[in-house]
């Protein structure tokens, strides 16, 4: 089974080792460019200076976590979309249901607009694109951006939205929880 969660910076090594272990044409494709190890690293570097403009989602099988949405803000206010899934789970619907939690996320949160870059020959998230109703233009240099005005949610969304973002807040208070008792069962417990 595949499971979606929502996550912060907390999770942010394993994130940067999926970028770093995606092969030469998914980092091509996920970034547009030939991205080193350095730019991940300055990547997920800004992230921690900047925690409050960035939003991760992964995919978890029982083989551990498989594919990451990226949320990025922008300086203007715009927030970048970017996905990534690694090669042996690719083509099992994963980036799709990425792309519809961040989708939702952005409903909710009334982000006005998301866009995010495609690359010429990345047919498969064009298609992705088109499918979440993202209109894709040409920029030029063999890329094109996929852009939608994130419309309103419904009242289903509303509820589907308030129900995950309260679940996860109860899972963060549990953990949080749980180390206060780990603290009160022993006190003298020191760390590494
Ligand atoms: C692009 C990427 C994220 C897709 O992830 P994925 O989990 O394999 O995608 P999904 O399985 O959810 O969806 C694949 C869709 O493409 C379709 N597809 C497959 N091959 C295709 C092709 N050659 N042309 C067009 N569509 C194609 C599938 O039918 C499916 O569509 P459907 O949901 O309507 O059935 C993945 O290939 C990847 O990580 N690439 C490297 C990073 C990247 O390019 N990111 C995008 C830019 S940020």
């Amino acid at each position: 089974m595949i499971t979606y969660v929502h996550t912060n910076i907390y999770k942010i090594s394993d994130y940067a080792r999926h970028l770093k272990e995606l092969d030469a044409d998914d980092r091509y494709s996920r970034f547009g460019h030939p991205a080193s190890d350095y730019n991940i690293d300055q990547l997920v570097l800004g992230m921690c200076y900047n925690p409050k403009d960035h939003e991760l989602w992964y995919a978890r099988t029982d083989a551990g976590r498989v594919g990451w949405g990226h949320m990025a803000k922008n300086k203007d206010g715009s927030w970048e979309l970017a996905v990534s899934v690694d090669k042996q789970y690719q083509r099992q619907g994963i980036a799709d249901k990425l792309l519809t939690e961040m989708l939702e996320w952005a409903k909710f949160h009334h982000i006005p607009e998301v866009y995010m870059h495609c690359i010429e020959n990345n047919k498969v998230i064009q298609h992705l694109a088109a499918k979440h109703e993202l209109e894709t233009k040409e920029r030029g240099d063999g890329e094109r951006t996929a852009a939608i005005e994130v419309p309103e949610p419904s009242l289903v969304e509303v509820s589907n939205q308030l129900f995950k973002e309260q679940t996860e807040i109860v899972q963060e208070i549990n953990r949080l929880r749980g180390k206060l008792a780990g603290l009160w069962l022993n006190p003298n417990h020191q760390t590494d």
